[in-house]
């Protein structure tokens, strides 16, 4: 048990290390293929419309429960009736699940880092990618350092380590985006990306793409897993829990819209099809660097804000399940870190190595990444969202009062908890089994 509670030092500190987690791979990487693969800009619009209207609930809700109960996530659920601490259990194992596949992408990120740094470019990225991550040693390897990496930051600690980190990777990561998006909009393929971005094409519409929004929202904002509500119980007491919402949802959607004007105007610019699926990053786009001016800076610098987007989001979901540990297990912090990044070490082998010597082995057609990406992201997110809300509005007592005072706004968001949140989340359910 940590004696003291820990606390963030300022409500800015909430919110920058709240956006470093929410604003990750998901953002950067996700969104503009799935951007690409949906039809552009009625993606864009359903996604924005969907944030604002049904994912802020559950993000109000995770905050709210994180700071009334001021708890791991497991402790939390169990203080609202112990009938439910498997909820948080299962919150827990999601959390653990994600860096298992996450944290491969970021070892990736390091050796392309190093190649940029190394000024040692292949000549075609394509097989370059596939030959790399084929591999057995090197991927698994960097795959550890970057766990190792990402969890000296908890083991330091809330203040010294986790706002640390985001205090100062943030304000870079914010700078080296604005930085590539303006220079992405110099490109002659500007124009054609924006209008990708920004012209709807209502023929494009489809129900499916509204659910692919809503997975992808959920993921973007660290909902379903308990991240929200632990960062929440660090929340200092004059922080606002709708504000800070809106304030999460703002700067998580501006970065995912800068990141699409960054990328979409480079894609653009080199004729490759945006819809080139989860190779864009790593494949397509050091392609397109390699093409412009100073290809090894450009490619440099995308690859660290890469790099600190996902270090930011892996801390917060490193933290979620080590401040769980910590309480549940009465270990101290920094046993828990170690306890942890050995669980993930082991199950991230085998998702790493099935681009390689694994990759026969699969489950539903899936390899054993993508079985983690998918049971996460498209099964275990939307379904613990699901019991949270059906949690927060049927069984904590009038936590709508709580949150907005006993008036009109209070009502409507309790009719949204109760009703037409966990309606859509449960067709979402339905369609992505
Ligand atoms: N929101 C992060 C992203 O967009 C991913 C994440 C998922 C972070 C779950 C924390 C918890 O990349």
């Amino acid at each position: 048990m940590e004696k003291n509670k820990p606390q963030w030092s300022s409500h800015l500190s909430f919110i920058i290390a709240t956006v470093g987690s929410a604003v990750g791979l998901g953002n950067i990487w996700r969104f503009p293929y799935i951007m690409g693969k949906n039809g552009g800009a009625i993606f864009l619009l359903t996604y924005l419309l969907l944030i604002a209207f049904i994912c802020i609930i559950p993000l109000i809700c995770e905050l709210a429960i994180g700071k009334i109960y001021r708890t791991d996530t497991i402790n939390a659920f169990k203080e609202i009736n112990p009938k439910f601490k498997w909820l948080g259990w299962l919150c827990i194992t999601t959390v653990i699940l994600i860096p298992c596949f996450y944290f491969v992408v970021g070892g990736w990120i390091l050796n392309y880092i190093w190649i940029f740094i190394s000024n040692n470019l292949p000549s075609d990225f394509s097989s370059y990618f596939t030959s790399y991550s084929s591999q057995i040693f090197m991927p698994c390897f960097l795959t550890f350092v970057f766990l190792i990496m990402t969890a000296s930051f908890p083991y330091r600690g809330v203040n010294k380590g986790i706002e640390k980190a985001n205090n100062i990777m943030m304000p870079l990561f914010a700078l080296m985006l604005i930085i590539m998006a303006v220079y992405a909009l110099t490109l002659p393929g500007a124009k054609e990306g924006l209008e990708f971005m920004f012209k709807p094409d209502f023929s494009q519409f489809s129900h499916s793409m509204v659910l692919t929004a809503l997975g992808q929202a959920l993921f973007t904002l660290s909902i379903g897993m308990g991240a929200i509500i632990t960062y929440g119980s660090y929340m200092k007491e004059e922080s606002h829990i709708v504000k800070s919402a809106y304030t999460l949802i703002f700067f998580d959607t501006l970065i995912a819209v800068i990141a699409g004007v960054m990328i979409f105007p480079i894609v653009f610019s080199f004729g490759v099809t945006p819809s080139a699926g989860a190779s864009l990053v790593f494949i397509a786009l050091p392609e397109i660097f390699t093409k412009l001016p100073c290809a090894s800076f450009v490619g440099l610098i995308f690859f660290i804000l890469l790099f600190f987007a996902a270090i930011t989001s892996g801390i917060s979901i490193l933290e979620t399940a080590i401040s769980a540990f910590i309480n549940n297990f009465k270990i101290s912090r920094q046993k828990a870190t170690v306890l942890l990044s050995i669980i993930v070490a082991v199950v991230s082998i085998p998702a790493t190595l099935s681009f390689g010597i694994l990759d026969g082995i699969k489950i539903a057609d899936k390899t054993i990444f993508d079985l983690l990406d998918y049971v996460t992201s498209n099964i275990l997110l939307p379904f613990n969202t699901l019991l949270i809300c059906l949690l927060s509005g049927w069984c904590i007592q009038s936590l709508w009062k709580k949150i907005f005072g006993d008036n009109l706004f209070g009502y409507i968001f309790n009719i949204i908890l109760k009703f037409i949140v966990p309606i859509i989340l449960i067709c979402v359910l339905i369609a992505g089994l």
